[in-house]
């Protein structure tokens, strides 16, 4: 077996070349400057890149990875790309992104304990514990996971939120927009479960990260929403001539709010 990689560098050869022949400005733009609207904070799973998820090209997203999509106020890391991001690029958007089946999430549902991972994982696990009873009740391994996946997004989004690079952008009436959303690697889609915070007033407003454990958005609603936004765009007359959603008049009682 090659110990180099002359492979990837072939790959990488094709890649600039096809990108050079689609657009021959695309390297000397991108050697000018990069202006990304979007901070990207997800999970370092090969599954998830933003980029590609997202349908984008080189230099329209700022990205920072690493297992779980976890934000510590204390990791040099995550705070020095968010400030970077935020009061020199100046993004928009900052989007938190987990994902369904995240296998970092997994490890805080372990009863196993003693690795890097446990610590990194830390206050998910915490969060975990104290609602075990609830989060244990959803029936299926699968579907707890999940939704310790959903709450992990929404922990993160308020921890950006609460960092003081974020308050000080708020503070002087940068735009800055925060979001929670949720990748599903079996069907390659994005849900958007929030939070959406745009200022401190909205960030304070929110009720606790408890109370949402207990009372959640739960995915269901976020698909069932993004659902019902595409069925809403269909053509009636083209749902009109499928004979399997021809109701009869004698069908049950539809309530009149839906079109006839
Ligand atoms: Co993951």
């Amino acid at each position: 077996m090659s110990r180099t990689l002359d492979y990837l560098f072939d790959q990488n050869v094709e890649w600039a070349h096809r990108k050079t022949r689609l657009d021959p400005g695309f390297f000397r733009r991108m050697a000018e400057q990069q202006a990304p609207r979007f901070l990207w904070l997800g999970c370092s799973d090969s599954r998830v890149p933003a980029n590609d998820v997202l349908g984008m090209d080189p230099g329209e997203i700022f990205v920072h990875r690493n297992i779980a999509n976890m934000v510590h106020t204390s990791d040099m890391n995550i705070l020095s790309v968010l400030e970077f991001a935020v009061d020199h690029l100046q993004v928009e958007h900052v989007v938190v992104c987990g994902h369904y089946g995240c296998g970092g999430v997994q490890q805080a549902l372990a009863q196993t304990r003693g690795s890097m991972l446990d610590h990194w994982l830390q206050p998910l696990t915490m969060m975990y514990h104290k609602h075990r009873a609830r989060i244990n009740a959803i029936p299926g391994e699968a579907a707890r996971l999940d939704r310790l996946c959903e709450i992990n997004v929404e922990m993160q989004v308020r921890r950006v939120a609460a960092t003081p690079i974020v308050e000080n952008a708020w503070a002087r009436g940068q735009p800055l927009h925060l979001h929670g959303w949720i990748y599903a690697i079996h069907d390659g889609l994005l849900r958007d479960l929030g939070p959406h915070l745009s200022s401190i007033d909205e960030r304070d407003a929110l009720p606790s990260i408890d109370q949402r454990v207990v009372d959640p958005v739960e995915p269901v609603s976020a698909m069932r929403r993004q659902a019902m936004d595409v069925f809403a765009k269909l053509d009636l007359h083209e749902a009109a001539s499928c004979s399997c959603c021809i109701r009869s008049e004698s069908a049950s009682p539809t309530p009149s709010a839906l079109p006839d």
